[in-house]
C-alpha cells in the first residue's frame, strides 16, 4: 500500500464545468469577477467577521500584504527595518513575508502546542530590537492561547497578526481567531485541508486596513483611470477557477471537517499509547483549542533520518516539517534570536505524517501498523 502525505480534496469537474464554462465564454477569468465576490461572501458568512475576507492569489500573498498595511499604518517608510516577533519554527514563507517588507524577523521559541511562546521573551529584549508586530502562526492548525498573547502585545504595545495559513477552521474557546480582534491569513492551496487549489485570504478589522489590501492586490491603486498607485503593491488577485472551487469545497467543509474529527480521533489514543509507552511525544492541543490537523506531527526522542528512510521504504510519505527558519541558509545568523531551546531540541526530531480527509480503515491500520513495527510496540 502507498500513502502520499496529502490528497488534496477537490470537486469533480461536473460540479464546476459549468460555472468554469460560463467564464472562460464571457472572458471574465480574473479582476474581482462574480466568482470571486461570491467566495468573499460566502467566506463572511462562514466566518461571521465584520469585513468581508478579501481573497488572493496565495496565503503568503496574504501575509506579505498584511504586513506591509500594517507597516504603512504604523507610518514606516518601506526602507524602515523594524522588528516583527515571530516563531523560528514555522514555514519559511512566514519569515520570507516579513523580509520582502524589509522588516526584521526576531525570532522567539515555541512551547509543546509548537506555537508561540512568549514567556521566554522580555519587555527589554522586545525594545532592544525594536519590535512593533508579533506575528504568532497556527502551525498545523494548532493555536496558542490567543487572551494570553492578546495582554503580552497589549503591555508591549505590539500588533498581533496571525499567520493562520494552516489553520482554516481552528478555533479557541469555540471562536476563530479574527473574532478576538485580531488580522490573520488564511492559506487554501491544495495540500490544506480545506482549498481552492492555490489562493488565500487575510481577515481584518477596521475599514482602513481593508481599504489598504484591496488596493494593494491590486498593485496599490486607488483610481482605475491612470492607475494611480499610493503604496507599491503587487498584483495577487485570485483567479475565478480558484473562487468557484473554494466556493464548491466550502459547501463541504462540514463533510471534511466530520471526516476529519473522525480520523483525529482514531489518531490520538494510537499516539497517546506510544508516548506513554515512551517512544515519542506528540504535539499538546490546549482544551481551549479545535486543531483540524494539517499533517500529524510527531516529536521522535532522536534525530528522525533513520525513522524517515524506514516510512518511505513503506512507501508512506511523510515530511520534515516544519522547520527551524533561524536555520535555514538564507536566515541563519543574520537576526536576533530569543532563547530558542525547545525548537532547538525538536527541530531534528519533528515528524509529520499523512492524515488526510478521506481515508480508509485500511490506510490507517497499515500507517498504524508501520509505526508499531518500527518502535516494536
Ligand atoms: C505557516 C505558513 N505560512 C504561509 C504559508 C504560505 O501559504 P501559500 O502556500 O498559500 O502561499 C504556508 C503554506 O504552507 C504556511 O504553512
Amino acid at each position: 500500500m502507498k500513502l502520499n502525505i496529502v490528497r488534496p480534496f477537490l470537486p469533480n469537474i461536473s460540479e464546476i464545468q459549468d460555472s468554469f464554462g460560463e467564464c472562460l465564454a464571457n472572458g471574465m477569468v480574473t479582476n474581482n469577477s462574480a466568482h470571486v465576490r461570491l467566495f468573499e461572501e460566502n467566506l463572511q458568512h462562514y466566518f461571521q467577521s465584520k469585513h468581508k475576507p478579501l481573497v488572493f492569489n496565495n496565503g503568503e500573498m496574504a501575509l506579505f500584504h498584511l504586513i506591509q498595511a500594517w507597516k504603512y499604518k504604523l507610518g514606516a517608510s518601506s526602507h524602515e527595518h523594524f522588528g516583527v516577533l515571530v516563531p523560528s519554527f514555522t514555514f519559511s514563507g512566514t519569515i520570507n513575508a516579513i523580509v520582502s517588507n524589509n522588516l526584521k524577523p526576531v525570532f522567539c521559541d515555541i512551547n509543546e502546542t509548537l506555537t508561540i511562546d512568549i514567556t521566554k521573551v522580555s519587555s527589554e529584549f522586545l525594545k532592544e530590537n525594536d519590535v512593533k508586530i508579533c506575528l504568532a502562526v497556527g502551525v498545523y492548525g494548532n493555536l496558542p492561547d490567543i487572551e494570553l498573547l492578546e495582554v503580552f502585545c497589549i503591555k508591549n504595545g505590539l500588533i498581533l497578526l496571525f499567520d493562520n495559513a494552516p489553520a482554516f477552521a481552528s478555533t479557541f474557546k469555540g471562536k476563530f481567531p479574527n473574532h478576538y480582534g485580531f488580522d490573520e491569513i488564511y492559506s487554501f492551496h491544495a495540500t490544506k485541508i480545506y482549498n481552492s487549489m492555490e489562493g488565500g485570504a487575510a481577515i481584518v478589522h477596521d475599514e482602513e486596513t481593508y481599504q489598504i489590501l484591496s488596493r494593494l492586490r491590486e498593485f496599490g491603486q486607488f483610481e482605475k483611470v491612470r492607475g494611480d498607485v499610493d503604496i507599491p503593491g503587487l498584483n495577487s488577485k485570485m483567479q475565478e477557477i480558484s473562487a468557484i472551487v473554494g466556493n464548491k469545497n466550502l459547501e463541504k467543509i462540514d463533510f471534511i471537517l466530520d471526516n476529519r474529527k473522525q480520523n483525529i480521533d482514531k489518531y490520538k489514543p494510537f499516539f497517546s499509547d506510544l508516548e506513554t509507552k515512551g517512544f515519542i511525544r506528540n504535539m499538546k492541543v490546549l482544551s481551549e483549542v479545535f486543531c483540524p490537523y494539517l499533517y500529524y506531527p510527531i516529536i521522535l526522542h532522536e534525530e528522525a533520518t533513520q525513522f524517515v528512510k524506514y516510512m518511505e521504504e513503506n512507501e508512506i510519505a511523510v515530511r520534515r516539517y516544519y522547520t527551524a527558519c533561524h536555520s535555514l541558509t538564507c536566515y541563519k545568523g543574520k537576526y536576533a534570536e530569543s532563547s530558542l531551546s525547545f525548537t532547538e531540541s525538536i527541530k531534528d526530531n519533528i515528524v509529520s505524517l499523512p492524515i488526510h480527509t478521506i481515508m480508509n480503515q485500511e490506510e490507517i491500520d497499515y500507517l498504524f501498523n508501520t509505526i508499531s513495527k518500527y518502535f516494536k510496540s
